[in-house]
């Protein structure tokens, strides 16, 4: 009962409760980082660059400029990797692939049109990756490139914010039927493209490993198994060509660690006798658990999977959270305007590096299993104005303006920012299309 307004449950009273000793807590871990990893100043050389020597900018990028055009063939056959995770966000007519009305899968509280958000210039933004650009969603390829697949969501409710969003811009393409639905909330559910034969599927498991979330009838506080897969999920993996895995915000909450069926430790239990650990750690221990397990059950089944980690999506609470306006800004940040830093940072560190740990393990089992981060930390961070704030309640300022009201700084409006994950999350698929998998 505890869980039908999850994003209630989970961020807002959360980070109401816990922003002081988060903030605490994240202090000596600074103070230690500033210790073992001095800041580099006065800066070095290399930086400065950019602001001493515009010339040679300058004449860069004209090269650049005046190369690409002219040898259009030599683009087609040796294409650079582009990095889609390093860019600036540039205005864009052209505007979402859908609305609020076309799509029927959007969360209520991530409406934001439908529930009266007023402005709308949070939508006519696009990702520039640095070297490169990003093109807009093509849901007829994207259908092409997992016809006859499964691919499965698993996580909290950002993973069914990615869901939803990708739903929607595939939907404006082919028509799913909603095949499989359970759970409260609809946490568990599936549909199916019969253009494509796609199955899409969206598996609720917020820590991927097993646990038990907190409920009001129940314990305040979640635990966690840490050595043991959620089987919610897991067991169906048979089943999944590739699955999305996005996870975070759920290890904030007060929670007990369970390891080799003892106790490790927990997070913000005052009145337990348990040690505190915080959640990195274990933030670090359920992603290799997890990735692990799907590495150890695919191996030797003859025939591959296809892995993807969404990092961290910040969060942009500005104050407190219930105060009309807690996310206000109706621009994304400039370049330069905002440093990845603590936490945020922090967290993506963590599942960057469990990646790449897993796909060296990976890659000893000759190509069968692709694990790669879809790295939107940054993005996300850029962008204050994606998210619902007031308007995850329909027309909130009905009855006059409040001075309380409820916000939602964490998800995103669909359409919306997190409509950019699904682009970049195609161009990972378009490069594995073109190097398949070798199967056993
Ligand atoms: C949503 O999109 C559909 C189809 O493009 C269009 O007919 C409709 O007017 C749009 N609705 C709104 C509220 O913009
Ligand atoms: C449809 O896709 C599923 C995987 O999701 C596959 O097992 C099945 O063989 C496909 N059906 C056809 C007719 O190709
Ligand atoms: C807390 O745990 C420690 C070590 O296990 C034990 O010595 C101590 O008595 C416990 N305190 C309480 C109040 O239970």
């Amino acid at each position: 009962m505890g869980i039908t307004n999850p994003f209630k449950d989970q961020s807002l009273s959360l980070i109401k409760r816990l922003l002081p000793w988060t903030l605490y807590a994240l202090l000596p871990i600074v103070l230690l980082r500033l210790y073992f990893y001095p800041l580099p100043f006065p800066p070095s050389p290399e930086t400065e660059l950019p602001h001493s020597t515009p010339t040679t900018i300058i004449s860069q990028s004209s090269l650049s400029d005046s190369t690409l055009p002219s040898s259009p063939e030599k683009e087609k056959t040796y294409e650079p990797p582009c990095d889609y995770f390093d860019g600036k966000w540039i205005r864009d007519r052209r505007g979402p692939l859908y609305n609020g009305t076309t799509c029927g899968t959007i969360k209520e509280g991530q409406n934001c049109i439908t529930h009266g958000r007023p402005d709308s210039s949070y939508l006519y933004w696009r990702w520039k990756p640095s070297q490169c650009n990003l093109p807009r969603f093509e849901p007829q390829t994207f259908l092409q490139l997992i016809s006859n697949k499964h691919i499965a969501f698993v996580g909290d409710s950002m993973a069914r914010n990615q869901l939803e969003s990708l739903l929607c811009m595939l939907s404006t393409a082919s028509t799913p039927n909603l095949v499989y639905r359970n759970g409260e909330d609809n946490k568990f559910r599936k549909w199916h493209f019969p253009s494509h034969n796609v199955s899409v599927s969206l598996y609720w498991s917020p820590f991927l490993v097993q646990g038990v979330e907190k409920s009001n009838s129940g314990p305040n506080h979640n635990k966690l198994y840490l050595d043991h897969v959620d089987e919610r999920w897991a067991r169906d993996m048979d089943q999944m060509d590739l699955i999305v895995l996005s996870i975070g915000h759920w290890f904030l909450h007060p929670a007990v660690y369970y390891e080799g069926g003892s106790v490790l430790g927990c997070h913000y239990c005052p009145g337990l006798n348990y040690t505190e650990i915080g959640f990195y750690d274990v933030l670090r221990k359920g992603l290799r658990t997890t990735l692990n397990s799907i590495i150890d059950r695919r191996v030797g089944k003859g025939y591959g999977i296809d892995v993807i980690v969404t990092t961290f999506s910040p969060a942009h609470f500005e104050g407190e959270w219930d105060k009309a306006g807690a996310c206000p800004k109706t621009k994304p940040y400039r370049n330069g305007e905002k440093q990845l830093e603590g936490m945020d940072a922090d967290m993506r560190k963590i599942e960057i590096e469990e990646v790449e740990d897993a796909k060296t393990k990976a890659n000893n089992f000759g190509g069968i299993i692709r694990l790669e981060a879809l790295d939107v930390t940054k993005l996300a961070l850029l962008r204050p104005d994606g998210h619902p704030g007031p308007y995850m309640y329909p027309f909130p300022f009905a009855n006059g303006h409040q001075e309380r009201v409820q916000n939602d700084c964490v998800h995103w409006c669909l359409p919306g920012p997190i409509d950019t994950w699904n682009e970049i999350f195609l161009e990972m698929m378009k490069k594995w299309g073109q190097h398949p998998r070798t199967e056993e």
